[in-house]
């Protein structure tokens, strides 16, 4: 099942939110600053032990003081034109992200639009890969429950244009 909220991910309380890190996994700005702030410092420690993330993969650590149980990290690709793989290493970030939830036997998980802030990737693309390839996953594993938490406005009207034509 795909729903949609406007909000802030951390307020999420299913099994798993996905942050939108970078390759180091040590914390940074935007989503990512925002989890570790609420997760606590125990999650930047935990990060430490993982030995960073290449992007498109994803990698999975405790939640904390977070509502979420846990926090699966990946990291999206830099927008850089569109030609060096990017559409696929998004999709990739979305994939891998559902396929470690589904082996940790989590069900509820949430995704903040991976790519679109610093990262630059445009926001109506990223939006449809995101959206394909989450349903893709879901004809697979129809248990699972994913919400795409939308923060800006922007983003949140794409999403739902989109998810209103069953394209
Ligand atoms: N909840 C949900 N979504 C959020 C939140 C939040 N609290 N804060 C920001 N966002 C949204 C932004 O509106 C944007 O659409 O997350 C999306 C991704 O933006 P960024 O956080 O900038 O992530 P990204 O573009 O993937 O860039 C990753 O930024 O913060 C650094 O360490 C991070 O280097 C990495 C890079």
């Amino acid at each position: 099942m795909i729903s949609l909220t406007r909000g802030n991910i951390v307020d999420f309380a299913g099994d798993a939110i996905v942050n939108a890190a970078n390759n180091s996994l040590l914390g940074g700005g935007g989503v990512d600053g925002t989890i570790h702030r609420a997760a606590g410092p125990e999650l930047l420690a935990e990060c430490r032990t993982l030995g960073g993330c290449p992007t498109g993969q994803a990698r999975l650590t405790q939640g904390y003081s977070l509502p979420a149980r846990y926090v699966i990290h990946t990291a999206g690709p830099v927008w850089e034109g569109g030609n060096h793989g990017e559409e696929e290493l998004l999709a990739s970030c979305y994939r891998e992200s559902l396929a470690l939830a589904e082996r940790q036997g989590l069900r509820s998980i949430a995704f903040p639009n991976i790519s679109t802030g610093v990262y630059g990737f445009p926001k109506a693309a990223a939006a449809r890969i995101a959206i394909r390839t989450v349903r893709e996953f879901l004809e697979l594993h129809p248990e699972m429950e994913v919400s795409f938490l939308c923060f800006d406005a922007e983003n949140y009207a794409i999403y739902r244009n989109l998810l209103a034509r069953r394209l």
